[in-house]
């Protein structure tokens, strides 16, 4: 691997091997969502504890102070919307010499396998790769399933995963499901977790980390689960402690439970 690129990868993917993303992009097809609506206020308390920010070079500029960042993964994909006609319909939206102008890490682009955009969506992945390698700029690619959520199951997100390491991604990212090994073992390169929307409970969040990091995963790329929870910084510590300290769900609830009450900090 060029200097560069294993450079770059190392700001991302720390020394234990493991990583926790926070995406905070969701505004560039979601509009104004639910407790994102002011992103640099959201995550002001909770940028010591992610390893990254996923985020569109709007709210870069906007929201984050370039003296006191985080690596960033640059979301360079989307011109699609919650109210447009197809969510899968993406193109890339920035160039590789504005990433390389915005100093970051990695780029991040959206695939739509098994839709009628599959075949733009894989080639945009593919082209965005070739111009990544060039600079020494990490591909992270998206499996997305737009609004269909029913399509998580192993045999699905592995052929996803896959598709995208054989073009080329260097760190894919997915969903979790049952038999999350099935969707690692396939996959070549390190795979890291989405939240999806947000669930009724934090410990159904720490429960399915901690079995997909068993299972292979090296990390998440998490935002709803962390942002929208009433207790953000008490959630980002305990999936922290489940990632970096191999933490029970237990554990990590009861460190959930301990912050949010105030007695650790
Ligand atoms: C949104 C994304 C997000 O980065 C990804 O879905 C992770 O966020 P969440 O945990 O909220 O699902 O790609 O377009």
């Amino acid at each position: 691997m060029d200097w560069g690129m294993e450079n770059r990868m190392s700001r991302l993917i720390q020394s234990d091997g493991r990583c926790l993303f926070l995406p905070i992009d969701h505004g560039y097809f979601q509009g104004p969502t639910r407790k994102l609506e002011k992103p640099g206020e959201t995550i002001e308390p909770l940028l010591p504890y992610c390893d990254a920010l996923f985020v569109t070079r709007g709210v870069l500029r906007s929201a984050l102070d370039p003296n006191n960042a985080k690596p960033i993964i640059l979301r360079v994909s989307g011109g699609t919307s919650m109210v447009g006609a197809d969510l899968a319909n993406e193109g890339i939206t920035t160039s590789m010499e504005e990433a390389i102008r915005l100093n970051v890490s990695a780029v991040g682009i959206s695939i739509f396998v098994g839709t009628d955009y599959e075949h733009d969506s894989l080639l945009n992945l593919a082209k965005l790769v070739d111009e990544g390698e060039k600079y020494g700029i990490p591909v992270m690619a998206v499996t997305a399933v737009g609004k269909e959520l029913e399509k998580r199951d192993a045999r699905y997100l592995g052929l996803c995963s896959r598709i995208a390491a054989e073009l080329g991604a260097r760190v894919v990212k997915t969903y979790w499901c049952e038999e999350f090994d099935k969707v690692t073992e396939g996959c070549p390169v390190p795979v890291v977790m989405a939240g999806g929307p947000k669930v009724d409970t934090e410990l159904e969040v720490f429960e399915f980390v901690y079995d997909g990091i068993q299972k292979g995963a090296i990390g998440v790329n998490l935002g709803r689960n962390v942002w929208q929870n009433e207790f953000p910084v008490a959630a980002i510590k305990a999936l922290r402690a489940v990632i970096h300290e191999n933490a029970t769900p237990q554990q990590a609830q009861d460190i959930y439970d301990s912050v949010k009450s105030g007695k650790q900090e």
